[in-house]
């Protein structure tokens, strides 16, 4: 027994302190209670009871070396279905998956609803705003899009879940825990489907769907039993960034959060870590979490701060998302809002010939080092045009919280004489801002839904990099290289160090606190190709390009939210040092691996086998070693047309 964990273990079970209901939020008050599931029926109990409630009868599930699909005989019922509808908050609480899509093909198509779908697909919000869509829809299987964006020949379930639970209330994702535990049912969890790699969907899938989770509390002076005394704001599990920063604003304060305004808050984006426009000031946003309230693998409603549940708190402040529970809100520590002065430029070989483009790009690279001491985030993008031989550098923007204009003038005065040494002419667009959230509404727009052909991967190149010269050229020739090959390299220049961040003890990826750029490259993959060809793609991608970038930062990391599906040791890679405790909190606290997802902490055990040989989770979740042959998978469940499988299943709602 790991001795930190041991102060929660007594008798082999994991000791969980309730929530004291006067901080929580009134969806967060609706609770199953153990003696609601014993006035069951027996059959009803055998569904929902907590995992140490039932110990005789839950065991029997536990032996399953594959999560049941809807084609095979352990399925639940569709009674059983409508008995978990019935236990749920509202009539419409459980959704039955309708993909989007479905009204482009077969028995539901309509040709004038599949042209306006197609019209906004690469709008997120379509996405975000649907209960089982993602943003990264190669990781469902493509096996749904509408076809001028790609043909799927017939609509299917694939890798999108079978059934949602639209969470109103903690007795809804109680409920569906239990039921999916007890049941055998592959669990996921969404909120606006950001991950890049397929983490919030999945073929057979009960999903816990939290975006309805709107709540934000503020608090002018929280008082926080660690020591902390000032204000914070409390987010319900479907915050985005776009409504916090406004609740932010709305009491003269900021917050530590994304840059992109869709992105969910609580779920994915602060247990992975949450880099921000702020990060060079405060760090990371999980620096910032006072404290969590969520719902257990066990089926338990609890919190994790300092004080109550200690490790998992620990854990949740970077472990990653999907792994520990189903967070319902997070408390987070708010600033003294701040004027911010943003500047953009860009640079385009086609006028400057493409020598001078690279010094003068070579230029601004090299700075990473320095730059973010003055508090600085700075997002840019290099990319090929296309035509082999020309590139263009944006800077989209230079972000500057707590300068004036003529303050970040003088930050980048080095880089303008650079510039006109090397006479390469400029005409940085440069804007003051009063406060946060004016300059992160106009420098930060909307982004599109990824395209069904990128791949994607990072590395968080650490400041040593920058420290020389031979350090600096190698660094730049490795990142240009890739953009000569064809591939778009973005870069984040900012360095959440740990004093910065207050020196917080938490699970974020270790190897953040010595980075200075976090740079991503995506690649375009042909999703039409044949299977051999898009394997040997992404292994061209990942050991190839990729391995270039990790042999010029050995022992650095990449980061877990913004990374590549098929990350090699990617429990150094996204936890370093970190991953032994994180793996043993785990283990303690979800014996039945009910959360799981792909590249998790503790995801080893098990692994997706798709039905077209392709990393995504259209396929089966299997014990390593147990898998299910893609060919019978193929045969009897996830190629099943839509229409039979709405037939298969008794409408689960309004019962
Ligand atoms: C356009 C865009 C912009 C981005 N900008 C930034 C940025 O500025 N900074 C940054 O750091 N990252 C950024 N990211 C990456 C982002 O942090 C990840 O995509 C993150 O996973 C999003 O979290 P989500 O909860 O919104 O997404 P989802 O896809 O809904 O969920 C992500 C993961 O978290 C799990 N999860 C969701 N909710 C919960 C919950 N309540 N409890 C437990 N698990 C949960 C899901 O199961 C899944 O594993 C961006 C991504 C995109 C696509
Ligand atoms: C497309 O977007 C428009 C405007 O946001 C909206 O009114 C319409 O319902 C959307 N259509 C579909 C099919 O999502
Ligand atoms: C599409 O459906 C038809 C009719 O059911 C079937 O014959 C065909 O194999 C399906 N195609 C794919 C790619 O699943
Ligand atoms: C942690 O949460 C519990 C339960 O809400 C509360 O009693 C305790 O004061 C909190 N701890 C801290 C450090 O605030
Ligand atoms: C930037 O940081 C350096 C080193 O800390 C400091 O000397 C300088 O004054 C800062 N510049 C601005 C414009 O704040
Ligand atoms: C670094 O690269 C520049 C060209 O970009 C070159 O002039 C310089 O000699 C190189 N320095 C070292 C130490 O390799
Ligand atoms: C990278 O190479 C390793 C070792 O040969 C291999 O196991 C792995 O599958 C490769 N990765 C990809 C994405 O092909």
């Amino acid at each position: 027994m790991m001795p930190f964990l041991s102060s929660l273990i007594i008798a082999g079970a994991i000791l969980l302190v309730p929530s004291q209901s006067h901080t929580l939020f009134p969806f967060e008050t609706k609770q199953l209670t153990r003696e609601h599931v014993e006035s069951l029926s027996e059959e009803d109990q055998r569904l929902f009871a907590f995992d140490d409630q039932l110990l005789e009868l839950s065991a029997a599930q536990a032996a399953t070396t594959c999560r049941y699909g809807p084609a095979d005989g352990k399925w639940p019922s569709s009674n059983a279905w409508q008995r978990l509808s019935k236990q749920l908050s509202a009539a419409d609480t459980l959704i039955t998956t309708t993909p989007q899509a479905s009204v482009c093909y077969g028995p539901s198509k309509n040709d004038a609803k599949c042209q306006d779908l197609t019209k906004n697909w690469s709008n997120s919000y379509t996405h975000i705003d649907d209960p089982t869509e993602i943003l990264s829809p190669v990781y469902q299987g493509l096996t749904c899009q509408p076809p001028s964006i790609y043909d799927s020949v017939n609509c299917t379930l694939g890798g999108y879940p079978s059934y949602v639970i639209r969470a109103a209330t903690v007795l809804d994702i109680q409920l569906g825990i239990n039921f999916a535990r007890n049941d055998g049912v592959r669990l996921v969890v969404k909120n606006t489907g950001h991950d890049y790699t397929g983490k919030s969907t999945g073929y057979g899938a009960l999903s816990i769907w939290t975006h309805s989770l709107k709540d934000i509390q503020f608090f002018d002076n929280y008082i926080d039993g660690s020591g902390y005394k000032g204000p914070a704001i409390k987010t319900g599990a479907g915050v985005q960034t776009s409504e916090l920063y406004k609740a932010a604003n709305d009491h003269g304060v900021v917050v530590v959060a994304g840059q992109g305004q869709s992105v969910g808050v609580p779920g994915g984006y602060i247990q992975g870590g949450g880099h921000s426009p702020l990060s060079s000031l405060y760090g990371m946003a999980a620096d910032h979490v006072l404290g969590f309230e969520l719902v257990t693998p066990i089926g338990e409603f609890l919190t994790a701060n300092s004080t109550s549940n200690p490790d998992l708190f620990w854990a949740l402040r970077g472990g990653g998302g999907s792994t520990f529970g189903v967070v319902t809100s997070v408390i987070i520590k708010a600033f003294k809002d701040l004027p911010v002065t943003a500047a953009t430029w860009s640079l385009d070989s086609t006028k400057l010939g493409t020598d001078r483009f690279w010094a003068a790009t070579k230029a601004f690279v090299d700075r990473s080092g320095n730059d973010p001491d003055n508090g600085t985030y700075s997002y840019f993008k290099v990319s090929p045009n296309g035509n082999g031989k020309d590139y263009m550098f944006n800077m989209q923007p230079f972000f500057a919280p707590g300068k004036t204009a003529s303050q970040t003038n003088t930050l980048l005065a080095t880089y303008f004489s650079k510039l006109t040494s090397l006479n390469v002419p400029f005409s940085p667009k440069i804007t003051e801002y009063k406060n946060f959230y004016s300059a992160w509404q106009a420098e930060f727009p909307l982004e599109p839904q990824s395209d069904v052909q990128t791949v994607l991967g990072s590395r968080l190149i650490p400041r040593s990099n920058f420290a020389s010269e031979v350090g600096r050229n190698i660094t730049f020739n490795v990142l240009r290289t890739t953009v000569e090959a064809g591939q778009t390299v973005l870069g984040f220049n900012f360095a959440p160090t740990l004093a910065v961040a207050g020196n917080p003890d938490n699970a974020v990826n270790p190897a953040w606190r010595s980075s200075v750029l976090h740079a991503i490259t995506t690649r375009r993959v042909n999703p039409k190709s044949s299977t051999t060809e898009i394997l040997s793609a992404r292994n061209s991608f990942t050991n190839g390009t990729m391995q270039k970038w990790r042999d010029i930062t050995p022992g650095s990391g990449s980061y877990l939210n913004e990374a590549d599906r098929l990350e090699p040791s990617w429990q150094q890679s996204f936890w370093g040092d970190k991953y032994a405790r994180l793996l043993a909190i785990k283990k303690e606290l979800d014996r039945k691996d009910v959360f799981w997802a792909h590249n998790a902490v503790g995801s080893e055990g098990w692994a997706v086998s798709s039905v077209d040989g392709l990393p995504n989770e259209n396929g089966k979740l299997c014990v390593v070693g147990e898998m299910v042959s893609t060919s019978r998978v193929r045969s009897s469940a996830t190629r099943v047309p839509l229409t039979v499988r709405e037939q298969a299943v008794a409408e689960p709602t309004g019962v």
